[in-house]
């Protein structure tokens, strides 16, 4: 059954008349257009769907939205600022999409870890980026993305 609720994504508030079991991946992509985060597994296995909610990286395809009422919900569009610059830099830099399918769910996890460990040793980039699977194999260049952030972190301040 349908219901008002209310959810602030990109810092936008948005009326909705929704199931609030419906998945929040379901909510960005049909109802407001939001199609960065990408559908894949649809069972918390492949990071495609990867979006923040309050600044942590949750897969959407099974997170119900009334489980993020009240809560920041940023997805790849509304990813902005010096980090989200210096990631898209070096993604570009390191020529890293092959296909793109995961790339939304690769940089929100690696802009959710670097946000939070700015200069990540390689065993913490490992083990968090092993969240989101990519059929393209474009682990590596990744790494050296992220690796390329982190060190320009270290003296600019990100
Ligand atoms: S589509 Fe959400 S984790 Fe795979
Ligand atoms: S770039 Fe194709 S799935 Fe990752």
């Amino acid at each position: 059954m349908s219901e008002m609720i209310t959810l602030n994504v990109n810092t936008v508030d948005y009326e909705l008349d929704i199931d609030p079991n419906t998945p929040l991946l379901w909510v960005l992509r049909e109802q407001l257009g939001l199609t960065g985060a990408k559908y894949s597994c649809g069972i918390s296995n492949c990071g495609a769907c990867t979006v923040h909610v309050d600044g942590q990286p949750v897969k959407s395809c099974t997170t119900a939205v009334s489980t993020v009422i009240n809560k920041q919900i940023i997805t790849i569009e509304g990813l902005t600022g010096p980090l989200a610059d210096a990631l898209h830099d070096a993604w570009q830099t390191e020529d890293v999409p092959q296909c793109g399918y995961c790339q939304t769910g690769q940089i929100m996890t690696a802009a959710a870890l670097l946000r939070e460990n700015p200069t990540p040793t390689k065993a913490e980039v490992n083990d968090v980026m092993s969240d989101v699977l990519c059929r393209c194999g474009t682990y590596l260049a990744i790494r050296r993305a992220i690796h390329t952030v982190a060190e320009s972190a270290s003296g600019h301040g990100l």
